[in-house]
C-alpha cells in the first residue's frame, strides 16, 4: 500500500523548510555583516596616510585594536622564570659578566630588554651610563639608532642610507623620537608587511636571494629579523651589516669575522680581541623545530585575539608564556602548566651549561692577565687569546638571544658545549706555557 502524506503533514514540511531557510539566511547575513565589519577596518580609513609615517598615534583612528594592543608594550610588570617585561639589572645578578665585558660599555650597564615602546627611552638611558652621549664627549655613531624607531627609515630616505650611518648619534637625536612602531613593519599606506631596513635586504641579496619572494608566513618572522639578528657596524661609515654571507651558524659567522679581522673590543684583562654578539633570535630560531616546521615569530609573540567577532593580531609583543591559551594551545593539546614547564625545563638545562661556561671564562681572562703580568709575550699568548675569543663568542651567542634556549634548545646546548671545550683547550695551552 502506498503511503501518502496527509495535507497537514505537507504544510508542516513546507513551513519547516521555510523556517530552516530563514534561519540559514539570517546566519549568512550575519556572516556577511561580520565580513563587512572586518573589511571596514581597512576600507573606512578615517585618515589617509602617505609616505613613511613614523608617528604611531596617526594610525590609532584607522586601526584602533592594533594600536591599543601595540601601546600595551609599554607595560613593565610581568616576570617569567627567566624573562619578562621588567628590566632586570643583569650585572648585579651575574657579576661574572662584568669581567667578561671588561673594556666594553656593557660592563657598566646592562639590563634585560623591555617592550618596544621603551626602545628610544632605554637607549638614551644606556648611553648616559655606558657611552658618550654628545659629540663633545666623543661621537657615538648614528648606527645605534637603527633598530629603535620608524624615524630611521624616514631619515634614511631623507639623507641617504650611508650618510645616515655616518652621522653622529647626537645629530640624529633630535629627529629620532618615535619608538618601534607601525612603519617599521608595515607600508603605512596599505598596511602590507614590509622590510624597512636595508641591512636585511642587502644580506639576502649577497646570498643571491630576493626578499621580495618571501611568503606571507615567512614575512611574519622576517619583519622581526630586521632587528632581532646578529649584526655589526662595518668600516668607517659604520654601515650596519649582517655577517651571514657564509651561513647562519655560530661557526659561519665567526669565520666571517675572522676573515675581516673584526673585533668589537680588546679585553681589558686578557687583551683578547672579542666579538660582542648582538641578539641572533631569528638565526637561532631557524635551527629549532618550530622554525623548521614554519611556525613564525608572530604565531607565538603576536597571536590572534577576538573582540566582538573581529579577529586581529595582538600587537602586545611579549613573552608567549603570558598568553599560552592563544599561543602554544592553538597547536598543542597539553595543559598550560605542562607547556610552561616544557619551556622552563629547556631554559634551566641550557642555563646550567651557561653558568659553568660563564664561570670558567671569567677565570680564564684573569689567568691570562696574570700571564701577561708575569712577562708572557705575544707569541706565547697568541693561541690563548684565540681560544678565549672563540669561547667567549660562543658564550655570548648562546646567551644574547634571550629566547634561544626555547627556540632551539639543541643548538644552544651545542654552542655552549663547544664554548666549554675551547676553555679546556685553553687550560692545556696555559699548562704548556707554565711548563716552558
Ligand atoms: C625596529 C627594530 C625591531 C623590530 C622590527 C622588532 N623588534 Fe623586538 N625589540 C627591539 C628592541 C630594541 C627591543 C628592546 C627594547 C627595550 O628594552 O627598550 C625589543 C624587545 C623585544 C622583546 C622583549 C619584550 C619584553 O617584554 O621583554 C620581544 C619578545 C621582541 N622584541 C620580539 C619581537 C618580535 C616577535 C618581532 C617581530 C614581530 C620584533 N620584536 C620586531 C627591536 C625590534
Ligand atoms: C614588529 C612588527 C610590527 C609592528 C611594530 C606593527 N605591526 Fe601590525 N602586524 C604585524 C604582523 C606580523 C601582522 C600579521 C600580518 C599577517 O599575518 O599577514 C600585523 C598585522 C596588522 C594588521 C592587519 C590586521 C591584523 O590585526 O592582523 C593591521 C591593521 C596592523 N598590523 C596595524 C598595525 C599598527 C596600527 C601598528 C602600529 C601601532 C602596527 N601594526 C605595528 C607586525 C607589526
Ligand atoms: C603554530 C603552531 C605551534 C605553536 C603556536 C606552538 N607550537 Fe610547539 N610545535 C609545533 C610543531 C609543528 C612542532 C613539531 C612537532 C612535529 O612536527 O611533530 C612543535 C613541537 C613542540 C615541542 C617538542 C619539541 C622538541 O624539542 O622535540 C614542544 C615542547 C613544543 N612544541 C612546545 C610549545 C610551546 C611551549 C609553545 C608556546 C610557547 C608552542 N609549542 C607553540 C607547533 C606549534
Ligand atoms: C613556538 C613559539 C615561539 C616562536 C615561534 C618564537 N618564539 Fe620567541 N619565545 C618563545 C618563548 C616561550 C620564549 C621564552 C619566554 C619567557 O621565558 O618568558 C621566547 C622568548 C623570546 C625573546 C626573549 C624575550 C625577553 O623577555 O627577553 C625574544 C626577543 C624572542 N622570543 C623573539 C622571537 C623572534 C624574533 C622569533 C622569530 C624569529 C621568535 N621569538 C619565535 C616562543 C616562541
Amino acid at each position: 500500500m502506498e503511503k501518502k502524506l496527509k495535507k497537514w503533514q505537507g504544510w508542516l514540511l513546507f513551513l519547516g523548510t521555510m523556517v530552516v531557510v530563514f534561519v540559514l539566511g539570517m546566519l549568512a547575513a550575519s556572516i556577511t555583516e561580520r565580513r563587512a565589519e572586518i573589511a571596514s577596518v581597512y576600507n573606512n580609513k578615517k585618515v589617509d596616510i602617505k609616505g613613511i609615517e613614523p608617528r604611531n598615534e596617526i594610525f590609532a583612528d584607522n586601526y584602533p585594536r592594533e594600536y591599543e594592543t601595540w601601546k600595551e608594550t609599554e607595560q613593565s610588570d610581568t616576570q617569567t622564570l627567566f624573562n619578562g617585561s621588567i628590566a632586570v639589572d643583569v650585572l648585579e645578578a651575574r657579576p661574572n659578566m662584568v669581567i667578561l665585558w671588561a673594556g666594553y660599555a656593557f660592563a657598566k650597564d646592562y639590563e634585560t630588554p623591555r617592550g618596544h615602546m621603551h626602545a628610544v627611552e632605554d637607549i638614551w638611558k644606556t648611553l648616559r651610563t655606558g657611552a658618550p652621549m654628545t659629540d663633545a664627549e666623543g661621537p657615538q655613531s648614528s648606527s645605534c639608532w637603527t633598530c629603535k624607531s620608524p624615524d630611521v627609515p624616514r631619515m634614511m630616505q631623507s639623507v641617504g642610507v650611508e650618510n645616515f650611518y655616518k652621522s653622529t648619534w647626537a645629530s640624529m637625536g633630535r629627529e629620532i623620537v618615535n619608538p618601534i612602531g607601525c612603519a617599521d613593519c608595515h607600508e603605512p599606506e596599505n598596511m602590507n608587511l614590509q622590510i624597512s631596513r636595508p641591512a636585511l635586504i642587502e644580506a639576502f641579496e649577497r646570498q643571491g636571494k630576493d626578499i621580495k619572494n618571501a611568503s606571507q608566513q615567512e614575512m611574519r618572522s622576517l619583519v622581526c629579523a630586521q632587528c632581532h639578528v646578529e649584526y655589526f657596524f662595518k668600516g668607517d661609515s659604520k654601515y650596519v651589516t649582517f655577517p651571514w654571507d657564509g651561513g647562519l651558524t655560530v661557526e659561519n659567522m665567526e669565520e666571517y669575522y675572522d676573515n675581516i679581522e673584526f673585533a668589537d673590543y680588546t679585553h681589558k684583562l686578557s687583551k683578547a680581541p672579542i666579538i660582542k654578539a648582538q641578539h641572533p633570535d631569528w638565526e637561532i630560531s631557524q635551527m629549532g623545530i618550530h622554525g623548521q616546521r614554519g611556525v613564525s615569530c608572530a604565531d607565538c609573540h603576536m597571536p590572534y585575539k577576538s573582540e566582538g567577532g573581529i579577529k586581529y593580531s595582538d600587537h602586545h609583543i611579549q613573552s608567549p608564556l603570558n598568553m599560552i591559551d592563544r599561543t602554544c594551545q592553538v597547536c598543542h593539546r597539553e595543559s598550560e602548566e605542562t607547556l610552561r614547564n616544557n619551556v622552563y625545563e629547556r631554559q634551566i638545562k641550557a642555563n646550567e651549561v651557561r653558568n659553568r661556561l660563564e664561570d670558567e671564562l671569567a677565570r680564564a681572562h684573569i689567568e691570562a692577565a696574570f700571564a701577561w703580568e708575569k712577562g708572557a709575550n705575544d707569541a706565547q699568548m697568541k693561541d690563548v687569546l684565540k681560544l678565549l675569543r672563540q669561547a667567549q663568542w660562543r658564550w655570548d651567542f648562546g646567551v644574547a638571544s634571550h629566547g634561544g634556549s626555547f627556540h632551539a634548545p639543541q643548538e644552544i646546548q651545542r654552542i655552549l658545549g663547544n664554548g666549554l671545550t675551547r676553555r679546556y683547550r685553553l687550560a692545556w695551552q696555559q699548562l704548556k706555557y707554565w711548563q716552558t
